[in-house]
């Protein structure tokens, strides 16, 4: 009789558990897709470059191969990467089909939005407060106070690596604000 009860039970606490599976996926559904954004960029990075810089990763996690991002990735294209500290950081590929030099970090100056990068207006256009920024991250309306901060974007054996940037801000001629 032992048996036919816990066999009769089996599929109910199956069924339970199922349910408050799906019940728990409905209720935390739309706050992990909420969490998602922020937790990704700001974990901590795992592989570091040495020294001072970080591997960039993709939203995988994953190194990036410049040669494989390229394949992937045409002119003027600025995808989100994982950069310094973990920032939100554009990986921009230029005219030429090269990568640039330097990558763009999305966190806005005005109150720290990340700021999506529109292809249709050459500018990254914070959704916040609508500071705009230009194609390169320079700043040309508030109420953002300052440009997105820079970081060089190197080459290690084939992988992008970022790098602090703490020469002259080459599209204002002034020191980095954020050295
Ligand atoms: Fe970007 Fe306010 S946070 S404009």
């Amino acid at each position: 009789q032992a048996t036919s009860i816990s066999a009769d039970r089996v599929p109910d606490m199956g069924k339970r558990k199922l349910m408050n599976l799906l019940l728990l996926g409905t209720i935390s559904l739309p706050s992990a897709g909420m969490l998602i954004p922020y937790t990704y960029f700001f974990v901590p990075p795992a592989g570091s470059g040495g020294g001072s810089g970080t591997f960039a990763k993709d939203a995988l996690g994953n190194d990036i191969v410049a040669a494989e991002w390229l394949k992937i990735h045409g002119p003027g294209d600025r995808t989100l990467t994982q950069g310094l500290k973990g920032d939100p950081t554009y990986l921009v590929v230029e005219a030429d089909r090269s990568l640039a030099t330097y990558g763009i970090n999305a966190v806005c100056t005005h109150l720290g939005c990340v700021v999506p990068w529109n292809s249709a207006e050459n500018k990254f256009i914070c959704p916040c407060h609508g500071s705009q920024y230009n194609y390169q991250g320079k700043v040309v309306r508030g109420p953002a106070p300052l440009s997105l901060a820079l970081a060089h974007a190197d080459i290690d054996e084939g992988k992008v690596v970022y790098v602090p940037w703490v020469e002259t801000d080459f599209r204002t001629g002034e020191d980095p604000w954020w050295a």
